[in-house]
């Protein structure tokens, strides 16, 4: 019996119809070569939804994501100046993104950071220090921390404007989150970085006291604990002492976009932000408003998107890892997006289409 998967498709802003109309070629291509049917249903989400609609994330695309079995997002957003068209709440980081994490609680955000030793000059780190390229696997946790807690906005008894945003975990929020780092890295190298900072935030110390108790069941898993300042010095100086990384939510914000920084662009980090019953797909990058409408963007995160998804929700490995190779071998036969080309390198530049095509036609065949 064919395998039908629904899938809802929110195409974002910025380059995010560009980027994801290469990606849904990869569904094309798999219902020529498998038993396997897909339907997309677009709906709105983000700025253009807001402009549209009034709403970042309407009732309309809410219940489109309800029925799908995954998700399938752009990103979303404008540039500081445009973004103030909009107001605070219906800005769609505030008005979309984070109750679609909420709505699904996707609190584990899979954000691999990969490069394979024949993409290893596209770092902009120096080949000693890249080595054989980059193989780490961040876990951010997603729907805690400082972007869920309580705000409050006031004005203080000596007249000063205040504001307070508070972090807030439950001891189930981060035990959960902690369960599929030690997860992964058991599937891994067995190895752990808990990234944190109990030197200052109680919510550190807090974190790593659940991470205590966690680790009696993963006694095979040797942890090593990072200050995050620490962590971010040490991705640049040695990123190979890394496998699985595991960290609240704001320090994987920032030190996943540092992961792309050592990788050589944002167009290479695809992400899994992965809930109990539903997860969604999304690159872990915004929506490129510098470079929006000119067809250069790089498609490898919203693709590498699709394959996480295809692997994660859909139990489809083997394609996926196909989807990986045909995206590699593009680059490693001497192709590059414009982010990831320098004019001293012997490689030619192609348009985001074109990559797709180049993806594509060895994609079919590899299936
Ligand atoms: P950004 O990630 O959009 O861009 C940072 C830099 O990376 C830019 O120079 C951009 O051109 C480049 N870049 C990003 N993706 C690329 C790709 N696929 N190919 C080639 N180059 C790429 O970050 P920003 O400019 O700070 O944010 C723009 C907007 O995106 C903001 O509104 C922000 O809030 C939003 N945002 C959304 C998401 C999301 O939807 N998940 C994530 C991050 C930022
Ligand atoms: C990301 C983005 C989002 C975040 C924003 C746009 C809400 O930066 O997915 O990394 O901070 O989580
Ligand atoms: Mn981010």
């Amino acid at each position: 019996m064919t395998n039908a998967y629904k899938i809802a498709l929110l195409s974002g802003d910025g380059i995010g119809p560009e980027i994801i109309g290469q990606a849904t070629r990869v569904f094309d291509a798999l219902e020529l070569k498998r038993d396997v049917s897909f339907e997309l249903i677009s709906a709105p989400f983000g700025a253009h939804a807001y402009f549209e609609e009034g709403k970042a994330f309407p009732d309309a695309t809410k219940a489109v994501c309800d029925e799908a079995d995954a998700i399938l997002k752009g990103p979303v957003g404008l540039s500081y100046e445009e973004s103030k068209k909009i107001p605070v709440e219906e800005q769609p980081e505030r008005g979309a993104i984070l109750p679609l994490r909420a709505r699904y609680n996707t609190f584990a955000n899979f954000r691999p950071i990969f490069l394979s030793r024949d993409m290893a000059h596209f770092s902009p780190l120096k080949p000693e220090i890249i080595k054989e390229g980059i193989d780490i696997l961040m876990i951010r946790e997603l729907v805690g921390g400082l972007y869920f807690g309580k705000k409050e906005r006031g004005i203080n008894k000596d007249g000063q404007r205040y504001v307070h945003e508070i972090l807030e975990y439950t001891e189930e929020q981060i035990r959960q989150v902690l369960i599929v780092a030690f997860e992964q890295a058991r599937s891994r190298k067995k190895k752990l970085h808990n990234i944190h900072k109990s030197n200052v935030l109680m919510s550190s110390v807090f974190w790593n006291e659940v991470l205590d108790e966690v680790h009696k069941d993963y006694q095979d898993i040797e942890v090593i604990h990072l200050l995050v300042d620490s962590a971010a010095t040490a991705l640049c100086l040695n990123p190979g002492q890394f496998d699985v990384m595991v960290m609240e939510n704001m320090f994987g914000d920032i030190l996943s976009d540092q992961g792309g920084g050592i990788l050589g662009s944002l167009g290479l980090m695809p992400s899994a932000c992965v809930g109990p019953e539903k997860s969604y797909y999304e690159p872990s990058h915004g929506s490129a408003p510098d470079i929006a409408g000119k067809n250069i963007a790089n498609p490898y995160s919203m693709i590498g998107s699709v394959a996480m998804m295809l692997e994660m929700s859909f139990g489809m490995k083997e394609e996926a890892g196909f989807v990986w190779e045909a995206m590699r071998s593009v680059f490693e036969s001497g192709y590059s997006t414009a982010d990831l080309s320098k004019s001293s390198d012997n490689i030619e530049l192609v348009a985001t289409d074109v990559f797709g095509d180049l993806v594509m036609a060895k994609l079919e065949e590899l299936l």
